[in-house]
């Protein structure tokens, strides 16, 4: 009996230091055998022999020994009569908590036959006490048999480690729908971004969408998006950027300062994302002292950049690791993406702009008699479809459809087109060609596809005697017949070299007789509505051809 019984005067408690949940599960495993035999049990480390929790009033004289054979019985996980002499036994038990072996031990009184009392002093050896104190212990216990014992130790062994492994399931299973519910917020986030990439949502609306969707996302303070033009990097050096700086939360940067760190990092060359923590901030080169954490993520599309997305200042002052700057690269790519489509739909549109300013100035110029007549009937029709009750689209549409109804005309001959007073039927049934000749010009432009109708069909008539088509009433498409009035009215009232444009009065007078045999009456009906509008249309001197309708509308109603 080499070592002293030293754990006696630590009964019930742990031995070491731990932290508080090492020593809470260790209690709560002594407890649990505790109710299943009744007795305190002493917990040892499995691989070390060492006493980490002591049993009350339980102490194994021979120390050394229980330690020794600690590991090798915890290598076979099975329950244990380590000792059983003088009527008393020493049961082992092997546990787990987490990956850590452990093994509870504790003493029990044997039930015996033999009618001598039994030798205290040899018991108080093996306990690790006096043979008074083992005779106190003795006659306290309840009498165990070893087969007993045995089945006890195998049942609460087997309970327990199934325990562990339900707590460890429920752990990660907690973990996964942790992660599960973070992914689907970041999916469904996403999501919702691509539903919004129309090319009628501009790049503000867009990104303010993300902007307040990521701030109930990503742990920051603040976000915002700094805009800058593609390819142009000296956008980012001035100012002048209180338009194109979008912000959510509290952003303690303006765009001077975001532009300052994209050059500081020079972040437009790397062209990758940037995440600045404490190490970085803390740093005397750092410039701004209020922005202690932040994430940058370019908005990135092919080649171009159009600007950058920011989270600014962890919620908990922690550092942004890789997940906050995926998601944030994640969502910097569909506004990239939405911003390049912007940037293509407006070149495109700029491209079919100048096409049709190339064939107004054509047809203008093979029939100079009627210079300006191609820019006045598409304002005319779009006051008359605007009293209409048209949309703004729809403005738009018919404004270009306007400029190219008569392109056609190009295909006309000259000696026709310019002939002074009277043509000959032939002549006549040459002329009425153009709407078809236009059709087939404009048909190769895909971006011109919605104006083929008005082309084609504003030489019908309401009672079906117009051509090509011979279409009547409802059938020919509703701008053409607004088209229709616009180009009667211009073709009336303007001076031709070979004679005066007709008087108002008579204008009227015609198209009152023709509403419901030539015309639209519902056209009819707004010409009459807007008439003095028109009349200021008409006598309006316009340099150029401006294709912004609808600023042009609000003017002419402002002035
Ligand atoms: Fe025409
Ligand atoms: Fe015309």
């Amino acid at each position: 009996m080499s070592s002293p019984p030293a754990t006696l005067s630590l009964a019930g408690n742990t031995v070491g230091t731990f932290v508080p949940a090492v020593r809470h599960r260790l209690k709560q495993m002594s407890t649990e055998l505790r109710s299943y035999f009744g007795v305190p049990f002493c917990l040892r480390d499995g691989n070390s022999g060492e006493v980490l929790l002591t049993g009350e009033g339980q102490s194994f004289g021979d120390d050394s020994i229980l330690a020794t054979i600690c590991a090798g019985l915890c290598q076979e996980g099975m329950p244990t009569i380590v000792a059983e002499e003088h009527g008393c036994a020493i049961l082992a038990i092997p546990l787990k908590d987490g990956s850590q072996d452990l093994l509870a031990a504790a003493a029990f009184r044997l039930s015996t036959s033999d009618a001598a009392p039994p030798a205290f002093n040899k018991i108080g050896q093996l306990l690790g006490c006096s043979a008074k104190e083992a005779q106190h212990w003795f006659y306290a216990q309840s009498e165990w048999t070893i087969a007993a014992l045995q089945r006890m130790a195998h049942l609460a062994a087997e309970k327990m480690a199934a325990d562990v492994e339900i707590g460890r399931l429920t752990e990660e299973i907690d973990k996964v729908s942790d992660s599960l519910s973070s992914t689907y917020e970041e999916i469904s986030l996403l999501y919702g971004l691509t539903q919004n990439l129309r090319i009628s949502s501009t790049d503000s609306q867009l990104g303010d969408l993300a902007l307040n969707w990521l701030l109930e996302v990503i742990p920051c303070r603040g976000l915002s998006i700094l805009y800058q033009v593609p390819g142009d990097k000296d956008r980012t050096h001035g100012g002048g950027f209180e338009h194109s700086l979008l912000t959510a939360g509290e952003c303690p940067a303006d765009a001077k300062m975001l532009s300052h760190i994209v050059r500081q990092f020079s972040l437009n060359e790397k062209r990758a994302a940037f995440v600045a923590n404490q190490r970085i901030t803390e740093r005397g080169d750092w410039p701004f002292p209020e922005i202690r954490q932040i994430i940058a993520v370019p908005l990135v599309e092919g080649e171009n950049i159009f600007g950058w997305l920011f989270a600014i200042n962890h919620t908990e002052e922690k550092g942004f690791g890789t997940v906050e700057a995926s998601l944030l690269s994640s969502v910097g790519t569909i506004l990239g993406i939405h911003s390049g489509n912007i940037e293509l739909y407006r070149r495109q549109s700029e491209f079919v702009t100048s096409v049709v300013r190339a064939l107004t100035s054509a047809i203008d110029a093979k029939d100079p008699y009627t210079c300006g007549h191609s820019d006045r009937v598409a304002r005319l029709s779009v006051r008359l479809a605007q009293q209409m009750g048209m949309d703004t689209e729809t403005l738009n549409l018919l404004y270009m459809a306007g400029l190219l109804h008569d392109v056609g005309k190009i295909g006309i001959d000259d000696s026709v087109l310019r002939k002074p007073g009277r043509l000959t039927d032939e002549e006549y049934e040459h002329i009425k060609l153009h709407p078809e000749l236009g059709c087939n010009i404009l048909s190769g432009l895909k971006q011109l596809e919605d104006v083929l109708p008005v082309v084609l069909h504003h030489h019908e008539q309401w009672d079906g005697k117009g051509y090509p088509h011979k279409l009547a009433g409802e059938s020919i498409p509703v701008l053409a017949r607004v088209t229709a009035v616009a180009d009667a009215y211009d073709a009336m009232t303007s001076d031709r070299p070979y004679r005066k444009g007709m008087p108002q009065e008579r204008v009227a007078q015609i198209f009152r007789e023709g509403s419901g045999t030539q015309w639209d009456p519902q056209v009819i009906k707004a010409f009459f509505e807007a008439h003095d509008d028109i009349q200021t249309i008409m006598q309006e001197e316009r340099a150029g051809t401006d294709f912004d309708v609808i600023g042009w509308i609000k003017s002419m109603q402002e002035s």
